[in-house]
């Protein structure tokens, strides 16, 4: 498709780089262009001085949302064999300990904002049954605040608790702090002593409310009230425990008529009261978005670039406006690839428990963008500190379960390169890239990069996205300080067909394989790269 075009290429540096957006909802984009330079090849320079900033682990959290089958069907789940004595799928606790996910999101999304958490604690015989509406579904609030606390400890994961800012009062949040975090002697804290638990949890990661600035979030309001309230209960929340890290709701995205807008007069309410605001994302391959065009929709993790560049325009200009020492970090804490399973029926429980909702089965091409959306967030460590990828299990999910066994979808893969090879530092690397046209946005760079760098062990981890569809892609890598001394792994995820999907029936049609190795001489390593790719490499020091 691309081979008869002529080439150009971009040169960036990876932080400020790939400085173009793609949005449907906000029109064309244009890219930052660079001179061309000669050739035909890329080049990385790695410089193992120059880094961006310690990557957060936080950065490759998750989410877990009381929604169709996450929670009930998807980790909990009493009537099955393969669930231990509390009712935890076994299978699904260890895949989530095994990837090592750092931190996960709960309750919701959108169903938080009508969620009364007291109908989730104390005995099961008298917790109510009750309509979520956000889903329109039947909630037996079985599994509530203790059981994900409970669940979370044996999955090697920590809380990102989640607050109902929509029906729910200021309140009854610094109420549900209490209950988590205090040790003893108050209302709230002896009930939950009263309850079975006499340790307090120490939750530190709070989400004030979810997507407020959404007409259909349940108790939406405006900027000006919902900084008002999001204030009033970080206050009241900071005087329970003055150790919380607070996340203020941002823009749910950039198609939001009061984007960014709505995130400047949220933070002139609450700047001095809050720790990070959120953003949200989710891309799709549509006619609307990208006209279907496999190369556009690839490239739509630059469109998140720009979408975290923006929101951190408006923190730091808030931050100017309030004379303020302190410097807001970002929790971009729902991000997937997710439009199929969007609308009608895919969202709407009819009044059933655990019904099938939100149930995106993944394709080769969701994995590689996914792949191209770790990288941007990594680029962007030095501003991000969570970032969650929506949602865990079953919803929009890496993971499916059925009744007898765990499935993993293709978007698996790239997540858990991240979690498994992505530590230390995130290098700033100068990358020159051959380019190719996208219609309505100009030259996007073939080849997507991001890679980190271990200060204590030098080991070194590079992530390459291939976005070329037709063929493969030479790169020469040029050590700028230093070379590494010995390839470890390289792996790559690929293949002939990018609406290609794993199922229970087949469940490693797309999986990764052993890359091509890269061949290292002196200060220069010459790596090949598959079309429609994403690898990893990994070098010992
Ligand atoms: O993750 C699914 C939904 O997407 C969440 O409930 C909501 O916050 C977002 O709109």
């Amino acid at each position: 498709m691309f081979s008869g075009q002529r080439r150009r290429f971009l040169k960036q540096s990876a932080t400020a780089a790939m400085a173009c957006s793609m949005d449907s909802l906000l029109g064309p984009f244009a890219l930052a262009q660079a001179p061309a330079t000669a050739g035909d090849i890329a080049h990385f320079y790695v410089d193992s001085r120059r880094t961006t900033a310690a990557l957060d682990r936080n950065l490759f959290g998750s989410f877990l949302e009381h929604l169709g089958r996450a929670i009930y069907e998807g980790i909990y789940d009493p009537a099955s064999s393969l669930s231990d004595s509390a009712g935890f799928r076994k299978d699904v606790l260890d895949e989530v300990r095994q990837l090592g996910v750092p931190i996960i999101r709960y309750p919701g999304g959108n169903f938080v904002s009508g969620y009364h958490w007291l109908d989730g604690v104390g005995p099961r015989k008298d917790r109510p049954r009750v309509l979520d509406k956000a889903w329109n579904t039947i909630d037996s609030n079985q599994f509530g605040t203790n059981e994900f606390m409970a669940w979370s400890k044996i999955a090697g994961s920590k809380p990102l608790m989640g607050l109902n800012l929509g029906t729910g009062s200021a309140e009854s949040a610094a109420a549900l702090v209490e209950y988590c975090n205090v040790e003893k002697g108050t209302k709230w804290s002896e009930l939950r002593r009263s309850h079975g638990i006499e340790q307090p949890y120490r939750v530190e990661h709070w989400c004030l409310g979810n997507e407020m600035d959404g007409p259909w979030q349940i108790g939406h309001m405006t900027a000006s009230e919902y900084g008002l309230k999001a204030q009033d209960a970080a206050r009241q929340m900071h005087a329970v425990d003055s150790s919380l890290q607070l996340i203020a709701c941002g823009s749910s995205g950039p198609g939001m008529p009061t984007y960014l807008e709505w995130d400047r007069e949220v933070l002139e309410q609450c700047y001095d009261d809050v720790d990070a605001l959120s953003l949200h994302r989710y891309l799709g391959n549509t006619q609307e978005e990208t006209g279907r065009d496999s190369g556009k929709f690839l490239a739509m993790n630059l469109s998140m670039e720009q979408q975290i560049a923006e929101t951190l325009a408006v923190c730091d200009l808030v931050r100017g406006h309030k004379r303020s020492q302190k410097k807001l970090w970002l929790s971009f804490d729902e991000w997937n690839v997710w439009y199929r399973e969007r609308s009608g029926d895919a969202v709407n429980g009819h009044e059933h428990e655990a019904p099938h909702l939100l149930e995106e089965v993944y394709t080769l091409e969701d994995a590689l963008l996914v792949g191209g959306i770790l990288n941007t967030l990594m680029r962007n460590a030095d501003r991000i500190k969570i970032a969650c990828l929506a949602q865990l299990v079953n919803v929009i999910a890496p993971l499916v379960t059925n009744a007898s066994g765990l499935l993993r979808q293709t978007i698996y893969y790239p997540y858990r390169w991240a979690l498994e090879f992505a530590h230390g530092n995130v290098l700033n690397l100068l990358v020159e890239s051959p380019t190719y046209e996208v219609s309505g946005v100009g030259r996007v760079p073939y080849l997507d990069v991001a890679a980190t760098l271990h200060p204590e062990t030098g080991g070194i981890s590079m992530f390459v996205l291939n976005r070329d569809l037709n063929k493969s892609q030479t790169v020469e890598i040029h050590w700028q300080d230093r070379a590494p001394n010995r390839l470890l792994g390289s792996t790559v995820l690929t293949g002939g067909d990018l609406k290609a999907v794993n199922t229970f029936e087949a469940p490693l049609r797309v999986a990764p394989q052993p890359a091509d190795k890269p061949v290292t001489s002196g200060e220069r390593t010459r790596l090949e790269l598959p079309a429609r790719s994403y690898t990893v490499i990994q070098w010992a020091s």
